[in-house]
């Protein structure tokens, strides 16, 4: 019912309209939509009254509130139902929970911020209020336990995609799950991709995809130790000017819903090849840390499973997993 009342007053831009004519649209009492007036302006929205005249919708709250999200959302299969919270510990883990008990594909869990955003490999990701976006997705692919990592790449796929179209920013990906941007010689980090699963030992229960977004966050708000490496997508707009985070989370929705169909239908191949193009490694020296073991050598590629091919002394690796650091050398940016 709120929905319905703030689509009211979004077509109304400008003018106002009566508790009657809202009330009789939606067959209900004027009370009813007086009451979902106050709860709308306690969630931040700016509407005025006026006796003769009714309603007008001035301002929407900086928030990515499922009524925000669902409205022009173009996803289709994604967001059957969207669970959003102020402030959760990790959507990862609350969007497990749900798959657990059997919550459909494309259920979404969105946070303002996060008290204990978790990142790879046991790290924890930054994700205060306002300046981030942080959600997970529930996926149920029909694939093996090997497939999982995929995910995360088309994700980057998806993400850069996204971001390109709304803020026009270069985003690239280094493998497997960092979003980065070209910085002064170096790149910094704008958003990363947690995918974990439920599988038994030839089959996905589900998959969730977790995506963590620097949007507007000043450089001085992050943790010290990260400011060197990291930077917010609002850096990187002409005139550092915020961007709008339910615009770019529904542009991200959509693209993450595109390739994943693409995905469904048989499209790994084209969807590694673009991934490639995306892709800062190649042809770059690295160290890659799995566990306590350290590889250094050169980056041939991406290959066709997603794997990075690294040559170190004669030997060819392919790495499916594990934390990679470029050396110092490579930065011809
Ligand atoms: C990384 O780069 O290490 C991955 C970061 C993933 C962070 C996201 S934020 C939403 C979701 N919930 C979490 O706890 N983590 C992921």
């Amino acid at each position: 019912m709120q929905d319905d009342v703030l689509g009211l007053l979004r077509k109304q831009t400008g003018t106002y309209m009566s508790g009657e004519a809202m009330a009789a649209k939606l067959g209900v009492s004027r009370i009813a939509i007086w009451k979902q007036i106050q709860s709308l302006k306690k969630h931040g929205y700016d509407i005025s009254a006026l006796k003769k005249n009714g309603y007008i919708l001035r301002s929407s709250p900086d928030l990515m509130l499922p009524t925000e999200i669902k409205a022009g959302l173009q996803a289709k299969m994604f967001c059957p139902k969207i669970y959003y919270f102020p402030s959760i510990d990790s959507t990862n883990n609350f969007a497990k929970k749900l798959a657990q008990s059997g919550a459909p594909e494309g259920t979404l869990v969105l946070a303002e911020m996060q008290t204990q955003g978790k990142g790879r490999l046991g790290r924890s990701w930054f994700s205060p209020a306002g300046g981030s976006i942080c959600f997970s997705l529930v996926l149920r692919p029909e694939v093996l336990p090997a497939y999982a990592q995929r995910f995360t790449l088309m994700a980057g796929i998806a993400v850069a995609a996204a971001i390109k179209k709304v803020c026009g920013a270069a985003i690239q990906l280094k493998w497997p799950n960092d979003l980065v941007i070209a910085g002064k010689g170096t790149y910094l980090k704008v958003g990363g991709i947690l995918t974990e699963m439920g599988a038994e030992s030839d089959r996905v229960n589900y998959l969730v995809t977790g995506i963590g977004l620097n949007v507007n966050i000043d450089k001085n708000k992050f943790p010290a130790e990260l400011r060197s490496k990291v930077t917010s997508l609002k850096a990187q707009v002409p005139g550092n000017l915020p961007v709008v985070r339910v615009k770019l989370l529904q542009q991200i929705l959509l693209e993450l819903e595109r390739y994943y169909k693409r995905f469904l239908a048989g499209d790994w191949k084209n969807i590694v090849h673009e991934y490639r193009s995306f892709e800062i490694l190649a042809g770059k020296n690295v160290k890659i840390r799995q566990g306590e073991e350290i590889i250094s050598g050169k980056v041939i590629e991406i290959d066709a499973e997603g794997r990075l091919v690294l040559k170190s002394k004669n030997q060819v690796f392919r790495v499916i997993a594990g934390e990679v650091t470029l050396q110092k050398n490579n930065f011809k940016l």
